[in-house]
């Protein structure tokens, strides 16, 4: 029982941290990103993973290892990856007042990359990912700040995704 609340302090002590400031920069700055075509956007999130870590194209069974940026941005799959990571995002930010909910579908989600191959190193990246696409499209408008916002969210949204990989399906954080 003692255990059972400790964890939900935990997650809620993360989601805490988050302010206002922050709440309104992330909703903004996603809106922002997301007025223009999304999935185009989001590539640039998964192209920075692959340069990073290419192996986890192979993850992708859909992508070829000789696939090019351009090639890519014409795989209907891999795009179909791209939106329903955007779109998971978005569902994230539109609902950060109701955030324990989304990171239950997060440590879900996690459960099902662990089978995908997916590994915490390759999902922090992608928070570097998303930040990266950020400044990409939004330029000066992606202040220090609403960078400082992206990083905190993200490892709350990293975490639950973590702890369903690591096979912990009783925490949400
Ligand atoms: C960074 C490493 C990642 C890898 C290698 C990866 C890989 C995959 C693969 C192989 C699939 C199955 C796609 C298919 O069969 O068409 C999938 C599904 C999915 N991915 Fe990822 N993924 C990654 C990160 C993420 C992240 C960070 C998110 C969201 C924040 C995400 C969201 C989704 C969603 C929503 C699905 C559909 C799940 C379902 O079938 O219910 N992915 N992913």
């Amino acid at each position: 029982m003692g255990c059972g609340g400790s964890k939900t302090k935990n997650h809620k002590h993360l989601i805490g941290l988050l302010t206002e400031d922050d709440k309104h920069n992330l909703q903004h700055s996603w809106r922002h990103f997301t007025s223009q075509d999304v999935v185009e956007g989001g590539m640039n999130i998964f192209l920075y993973i692959f340069k990073k870590h290419p192996e986890v194209k192979q993850l992708f069974h859909f992508v070829g290892n000789g696939d090019t940026s351009e090639s890519l941005k014409s795989n209907h799959r891999f795009r179909s990856h791209v939106g329903l990571f955007c779109e998971t995002i978005s569902i994230a930010v539109e609902e950060i007042r109701g955030l324990e909910y989304v990171l239950i579908f997060l440590r879900d989600l996690g459960t099902k990359h662990n089978l995908y191959g997916a590994t915490p190193k390759y999902i922090q990246t992608a928070g570097e990912g998303i930040t990266h696409a950020l400044r990409k499209r939004l330029g000066n408008k992606f202040t220090s700040e609403v960078e400082s916002s992206w990083n905190k969210f993200y490892k709350i949204l990293a975490a639950s995704m973590i702890k369903g990989m690591q096979g912990d399906t009783m925490t949400i954080s």
